[in-house]
């Protein structure tokens, strides 16, 4: 089922097999994609939909060092580069819209300014990747830190941020992008307005379930205003404790925002499954209960192998399987799944910041 061609809005895909968002850190200087990444992305360009690594869409959004921006004109043209590259080789790409929140870092902010967060509250222990002698994304040189301490969001300020996320969806389509991806997952600014335990604001923002949904919705009211409900995905992590935020009653808060998401008819929700170890697997009854509340097309990732993505399929609670880590070293992945060859491991230690070596150097292996 895997290779059944989907239709997505107006796209058809050739598989279900979508790669994942991925940061890679080796954006050049002002956090301008560069050739380098249009290669890195075009070899993958076989996935039925590649998802850009995180992007953020302001300065405010940037938490960790060389990671692509879509907020000014160099990083629009460096980002037509990928997207050229990407449709020359056959693919379709979205770009993946991310405002960070609180885990940042006071060096990465304009000005040296605090982050900003839905209230000023720390997650000791949650580290961010900054580039403390300032020698770029070559030298792999970065450093994980504490994130620094946020400021709470003025309530007349969020609609800026929203509107940020709009600017940042109308330069995608700029760019090239056939469709954007709001990043609402894995404890960034979106998941610290729905998380009870992050957000402890007393305004409409704050408090009861919809209050805490309200900045998602209107993010994804001012996207869809900018590039159509058929364009746009969402991107949630329920279950997943990430970057130390907690949900008093996840599955209600999650089951809520996809019913949000439903009534905004978004073209994808795209669900990050916990992927740690210490984690335990999300349940298959919330999987289905999603696809009960979200009448569009839910894509699922998170440890994914070609056996559990066919099962997924075949269950019929998943449309599109998205594959992380296993994309990184072989960008091959839909004939490796189809022809039955083996898969690489990726290396760790290549995943953030460097050269081509761990990014572009695996397509030297198109065969087992
Ligand atoms: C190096 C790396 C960078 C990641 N960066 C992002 C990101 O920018 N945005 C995001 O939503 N998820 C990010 N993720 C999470 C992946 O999208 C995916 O959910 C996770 O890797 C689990 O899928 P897998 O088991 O197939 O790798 C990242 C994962 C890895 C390994």
């Amino acid at each position: 089922m895997i290779f059944t061609p989907y239709g997505l809005g107006e796209l058809s895909l050739p598989n279900r097999i979508v790669m994942a968002p991925m940061t890679r850190s080796r954006a050049a200087d002002g956090n301008v994609p560069t050739p380098l990444m249009a290669e890195y992305y075009a070899q993958r360009a076989s996935a039925g939909l590649i998802i850009s690594e995180g992007t953020q869409i302001s300065q405010q959004g940037q938490g960790f060092a060389w990671t692509p921006g879509l907020h000014n004109e160099e990083q629009v043209a460096g980002w037509r580069l990928v997207t050229d590259a990407v449709h020359a080789a056959g693919g379709r790409m979205f770009a993946q819209l991310w405002h960070v929140g609180r885990i940042s870092h006071t060096s990465l902010q304009p000005d040296d300014a605090a982050p900003v967060s839905s209230s000023a509250l720390v997650s000791p222990g949650v580290k961010v990747y900054i580039d403390p002698d300032g020698r770029g994304p070559q030298h792999g040189s970065g450093e994980f830190v504490q994130h620094s301490e946020p400021r709470a969001l003025l309530k007349d300020e969020i609609a800026s941020v929203a509107q940020d996320f709009a600017d940042a969806a109308s330069n995608a389509l700029k760019a090239g992008f056939d469709g954007v991806e709001i990043h609402g997952a894995n404890g960034y600014l979106i998941t610290q307005f729905i998380d009870s335990q992050a957000n402890t604001r007393s305004d409409d923002y704050g408090g009861s379930l919809p209050n805490r949904l309200r900045f998602l919705r209107e993010v994804t009211e001012a996207v869809i205003g900018v590039v159509g409900r058929h364009r746009v995905g969402v991107r949630l992590s329920p279950l997943a404790s990430h970057r130390g935020l907690v949900d008093d009653t996840p599955l209600a808060t999650y089951l809520g925002a996809a019913k949000v998401l439903d009534e905004l008819g978004v073209a994808y929700l795209h669900i990050a499954e916990p992927d740690q170890e210490d984690v335990p697997d999300m349940p298959t009854a919330f999987k289905e209960a999603l696809r009960l509340v979200f009448s569009g097309t839910l894509m699922f990732a998170g440890k994914y192998t070609l056996s559990r993505a066919e099962a997924a399929l075949e269950a019929g609670w998943a449309d599109l399987i998205a594959f992380g880590r296993p994309f990184i070293a072989n960008p091959d992945l839909p004939a490796r799944f189809r022809e039955g060859w083996p898969l690489r491991d990726a290396e760790r230690s290549h995943f953030f910041g460097g050269t081509d070596v761990g990014f572009t150097d695996y397509s030297n292996f198109q065969q087992s």
